[in-house]
């Protein structure tokens, strides 16, 4: 190898040894092979050379270009995998470290009480059935027995939505009460019915005790109207004594059954809860405090329906799931149910770690 050549090689073999990380590997790179490297300027030379020389030399060029190439590759490769130890090294988990503390959230008071409502009528056989928040005025209102000019729909403060293209007026409604998915349920199936419906509803109010939007959770049975089977106003009076007293915690909590008006049901009951108002405490005390609706199913929704009310017969009852959340964990103001304060809801919110179940006592 002619002498220019040998101290080239040699200067970039010293020069790559030296070369202890990615940019200086890159700069003996450039400087060698790179567009006005050394060897690529002694390349472009070759043509100057005289024509018996060019040849060998031409030769001795390519074999170092040859041989530089592999050892400025090799070294890329060597400063690469020793940059990559070193990462692994500075970056290794110590597993002996405690694990950074978690924190869990809670469940809020309103999804617990569903959660509890859940599990005291799964337990008496019930499942849980949902329909949509936008409901038909039919659902809402007509077939349970509340046609157009009833007095019972001004109570309820309705928001009615623009009707769509080809609607009659007042077709959708946000739905004031979760008692259509009555109705949804006995269309979509034949009976036995045994079900409860939590869910959203909506009215349009709002003050200390009443949220534009709210829960309510329905329930319907629906059998035989006689022999094997058969559902009775007793079935309905045990259901919800059975229920409040598991919700309240309180196998003797006072239960008070009072004659009332509902347009879809008939015989129509309040049910009341004993309580002492100077105190707010719940089964104790002299006084009656309303906490659901029920009946038995008016025959004309039945009919509504499609079922023959000689046929069948059953009991259906509705709840508020604020006002029972209030009441249980003395939640004075409505409004702060809504409100997601992190204090509050640190306070009345329960552990996701211990759902509701039955057997530990709801
Ligand atoms: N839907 C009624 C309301 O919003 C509550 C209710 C009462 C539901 C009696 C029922 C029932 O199913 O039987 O006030």
């Amino acid at each position: 190898m002619p002498d220019d050549l040998d101290t080239l090689k040699q200067d970039t073999l010293v020069a790559l040894e030296a070369a202890s990380d990615a940019r200086a590997w890159d700069a003996v790179r450039v400087g060698t092979l790179g567009k006005s490297g050394r060897l690529t300027s002694l390349l472009k030379e070759l043509g100057k050379a005289a024509p018996e020389e060019r040849k060998a030399r031409g030769a001795a060029l390519n074999a170092l270009r040859d041989e530089l190439g592999a050892a400025i590759e090799a070294r890329g490769r060597a400063l690469e995998a020793a940059a990559l130890d070193v990462r692994l090294l500075a970056e290794r988990v110590d597993v002996t470290l405690p694990a950074p503390p978690e924190t869990l959230g809670l469940i809020h008071p309103l999804s617990r009480t569903i959660e509890e409502m859940v599990a005291i009528f799964g337990a008496m056989g019930f499942s849980v059935a949902e329909g949509p928040d936008i409901e038909t005025d039919w659902h809402n209102f007509s077939a349970l027995n509340t046609p157009a000019h009833h007095p019972a729909r001004t109570d309820h403060d309705t928001f009615y939505l623009p009707p769509l293209a080809g609607e009659g007026p007042a077709s959708r409604v946000l739905r004031t009460q979760t008692s259509g998915v009555q109705i949804r349920t006995m269309l979509s199936a034949p009976p036995p019915i045994r079900i409860i419906v939590p869910g959203r509803t909506y009215r349009a109010d709002h003050d200390a005790t009443h949220s534009p939007m709210f829960h309510q959770c329905e329930g319907l049975v629906i059998g035989p109207a006689s022999g094997e089977g058969a559902i009775t106003l007793g079935h309905l009076k045990g259901t919800v004594i059975e229920f409040l007293r598991a919700f309240f915690g309180q196998p003797n909590l006072p239960i008070r059954f009072r004659a009332s008006y509902f347009p879809f049901t008939e015989p129509s009951m309040e049910v009341d809860i004993g309580w002492s108002r100077q105190t707010g405490e719940i089964g104790g005390g002299a006084d009656w405090l309303e906490v659901l609706g029920s009946g038995m199913v008016h025959p004309r929704v039945l009919a509504n329906c499609g079922l023959d009310p000689r046929e069948w017969q059953g009991f259906a009852f509705g709840m508020g799931v604020e006002r029972l959340t209030m009441l249980k964990h003395g939640i004075p103001d409505l409004r702060s149910l809504y409100e997601s304060d992190l204090r509050w809801l640190r306070h009345y919110g329960s552990s996701p770690l211990s759902p509701a179940m039955l057997h530990e006592g709801i």
